[in-house]
């Protein structure tokens, strides 16, 4: 008669090591898709009210009042990176 095995999981201190540390990178990824890390565009009336990329780069290309860096993206959408200002008129996202 063979001796029945004791494979009955239990959860020991291992496991909890384990979940801690599952449970810490979840958090980490959740709180860094949450954080912006651009600039994010001035709640004011000028750019609540600008919608469209040749607005916007009326005042912030390299002639305008305020330029973007030379290093700048060429990119056409703006709020992907930059925080939408408070009461935006344009089209939803
Ligand atoms: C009429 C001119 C004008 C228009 C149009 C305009 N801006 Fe601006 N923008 C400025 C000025 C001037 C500043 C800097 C002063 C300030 O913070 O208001 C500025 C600041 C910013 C900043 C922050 C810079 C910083 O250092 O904090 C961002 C980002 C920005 N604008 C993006 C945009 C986007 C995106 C649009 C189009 C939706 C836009 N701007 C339209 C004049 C303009
Ligand atoms: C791919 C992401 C991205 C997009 C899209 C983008 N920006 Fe930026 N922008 C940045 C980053 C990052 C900075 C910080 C300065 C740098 O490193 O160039 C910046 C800086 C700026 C600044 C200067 C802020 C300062 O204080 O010097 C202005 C103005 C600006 N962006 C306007 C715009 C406008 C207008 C558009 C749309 C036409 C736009 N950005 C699209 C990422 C982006």
């Amino acid at each position: 008669m063979a001796e029945q095995q004791k494979n009955t999981w239990k959860f020991g201190k291992r496991d909890i090591v384990f979940l801690a540390i599952i449970v810490a990178v979840v958090i980490a990824l959740l709180l860094g898709t949450t954080e912006r890390k651009t600039i994010a565009v001035p709640s004011d009336d000028v750019h609540r009210t600008a919608t469209s990329k040749a607005a916007c780069m009326a005042c912030h290309d390299s002639a305008g009042v305020y330029p973007q860096p030379s290093t700048h993206t060429k990119m056409e959408r703006c709020f992907l990176c930059h925080t939408q200002p408070k009461g935006w008129v344009g089209a939803p996202k």
